[in-house]
């Protein structure tokens, strides 16, 4: 494997081949199978899981790790192509990364979308203009539209609970949050859902449908795997019979780099917070998922991050799994 990009570019074996070796890594420790290898961690935006996670894998795996991003002691990094470097940043982009790729053998990148022009970010103009300056193996540890670690995270962890895939029902719902948020998570998450041959369910309000770029591959994807995707802003209708619900907030498509009218729409919807009365019409287990951090009383009450409808915790645990699953194939662990 050389690049961990996008799960689209994995067939649904390949993708269980990962997951049960995510598994196998978990109940036989392989702590010699990376010894002497070396991952870089560049991360342009912020993060807590993302970066333990990967550290803690390449250190269950025998490997070592190391981090770069903006906020530690380095010089300024500029990134606009063609600048006159006359400013606070004494480093360009077009050299940090290819030096901080040559220390590794492979490396992590995380860029969130600059969330000002939805064509750029569907392109991933700024993850691709950084991919585009390295050779080395890369995963994509969040970028502008995507988020292939979480989903595979999240597609073991609803194996782990035996949530069928086909006739299993998975709602992905918008949640208020007081920011407009990129679409990385749930576009990678509703891609996730439909390969997995889930029925799929999009339920947010008007305003924040996904782009339809973004629902024609998970139709794509569902099909293949006798799945479905709808969309609707009914929430009983939504709910009925479901599984799962996998909560996130996001930016609104019709007003997308429009701080201010993106927050004039949200704030009309404050009261899509996930509390019991949600589950009214659901399975009686159906489970909560969020990929985390979530905002306590904003995008869920306490009573489901706290109840036994929350997966929380397994998901962001098997963010180290899955990934260590990837770092072994990528490079080449014993198996
Ligand atoms: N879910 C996730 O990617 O978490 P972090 O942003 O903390 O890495």
């Amino acid at each position: 494997m050389k690049y961990f990009n996008d799960l689209a570019d994995f067939s649904n074996e390949e993708i269980q081949a990962l997951i049960t070796l995510a598994a196998r890594l978990d109940t036989n420790p392989e702590p010699e199978a990376l010894r002497g290898k070396v991952l870089s961690l560049l991360f342009l935006s912020p993060s807590l899981r993302t970066l333990a996670s990967f550290q803690a894998a390449m250190t269950r795996l025998g490997g070592g790790s190391f981090v770069i991003s903006p906020e530690m002691s380095i010089h300024g990094i500029e990134s606009r192509p063609g600048i006159v470097m006359d400013g606070a940043a004494a480093e360009h982009i077009r050299e940090a990364i290819p030096v901080i790729a040559s220390y590794g053998d492979a490396i992590g990148i995380r860029a969130f979308a600059e969330r000002k022009n939805i064509d750029a970010d569907m392109q991933e103009n700024e993850f691709t203009s950084l991919t585009d300056l390295i050779d080395t193996p890369y995963i994509n540890m969040e970028s502008a539209m995507n988020h292939p670690c979480q989903s595979l995270a999240d597609w073991k962890t609803l194996d782990d609970l035996n949530v069928p895939a086909n006739g299993g029902k998975f709602v992905l719902s918008w949640a208020y949050h007081p920011r407009a948020l990129p679409l990385a998570v749930p576009a990678a998450t509703l891609h996730m859902a439909a390969k997995r041959g889930m029925d799929v369910t999009v339920l947010r309000p008007e305003g924040f449908e996904l782009p339809q770029a973004l629902m024609q591959k998970a139709i794509s994807a569902a099909e293949a795997a006798g799945g479905s995707v709808t969309e609707t802003d009914q929430r009983s209708e939504a709910m009925q019979g479901a599984h799962i619900i996998y909560a996130k907030s996001w930016s609104s498509t019709h007003h997308y780099g429009n701080k201010i009218n993106d927050q004039k729409l949200r704030e009309q919807h404050l009261d899509w917070c996930v509390d019991e009365p949600w589950f009214a019409n659901a399975k009686d287990d159906c489970r909560f998922m969020h990929c985390l951090p979530v905002r306590r009383g904003v995008v869920v009450a306490d009573e489901i991050l706290d109840g036994p409808r929350s997966v929380v915790i397994a998901e962001a645990r098997n963010r180290m799994l899955a990934q260590m699953a990837v770092l072994h194939q990528m490079l080449g662990g014993a198996s």
